[in-house]
């Protein structure tokens, strides 16, 4: 109900999110993901799309359905991500980086399947790191497009969490940088959140709690 009572604040403009977790391949059959549900990200679409923007959802392995109304490109690894996200985020005013995209991939994807015969008791893995598409869009410094990031946190205390995000935000260079705590229980699944927002300049703070698509139009009132 709230939602319709919302302005049609973000006609006219192009807002790209990402969403859900990518997925690095170690055989044709296995990969190392994450437990990004993508819920976060698609509420940011949706109340996008309702406020009047345009929307882009670049989305890697969203465990609930996409909205409807927006253009979807869909996306596995980082790379591709990486590469659809990019695409994009040219001539957007923003781009909201939700998806939690894999730091590391394997350094080599098996042709066939991994078998236990060849590996014995013990299978080492080796992973390199993988480009950081939000760092290498603040790099660009696009004068009209805000950037914002996310990071979720295990950290258990309020304030070393935010020193945590404080850092991060400077560490990333994008605009806005959202801060939730995850966990074995919290943040991934669940249909509420609760975050704190550091924005640049000053490291401003803002918090936001309730149901994803709340939290998601306090993203967006960013960009008004
Ligand atoms: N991100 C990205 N590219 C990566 C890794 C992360 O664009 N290769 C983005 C995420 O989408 C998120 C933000 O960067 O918006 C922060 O992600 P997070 O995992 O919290 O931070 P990292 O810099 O990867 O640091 P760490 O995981 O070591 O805490
Ligand atoms: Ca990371």
């Amino acid at each position: 109900a709230l939602a319709a009572l919302r302005p049609r604040d973000l006609t006219g403009r192009r807002v790209v999110v990402t969403a859900g977790g990518t997925r690095e391949p170690l055989d044709p059959v296995r990969f190392i993901g994450n437990r990004s549900s993508g819920r976060q990200g698609i509420a940011l679409a949706e109340a996008a799309r309702d406020r009047g923007a345009e929307v882009v959802l670049v989305a890697a392995h969203l465990e609930v359905a996409a909205p409807t109304g927006v253009e979807l490109q869909e996306v596995a690894t980082t790379e591709q991500l990486r590469v659809a996200t990019l695409d994009a985020a040219a001539g957007a005013d923003a781009v909201i980086m939700a998806a939690a995209v894999a730091d590391y991939r394997p350094e080599t994807v098996a042709p066939g399947k991994i078998k236990k015969e060849q590996q014995g008791d013990e299978l080492t893995l080796r992973l390199v790191r993988n480009p950081d598409i939000l760092a290498e869009l603040a790099a660009e410094r696009t004068p009209g497009r805000t950037l914002i990031g996310f990071a979720a946190e295990t950290e258990s205390d309020d304030d070393a969490m935010l020193e945590l995000g404080r850092a991060k935000l400077a560490r990333k260079g994008c605009d806005h940088l959202v801060v939730n705590r995850v966990g074995w229980n919290e943040g991934f699944a669940a249909a509420e959140n609760t975050v704190v927002i550091v924005s640049r300049p000053g490291d401003i703070v803002t918090r936001a709690s309730g149901t994803k698509r709340e939290v998601a139009d306090a993203i967006l009132d960013l960009l008004v």
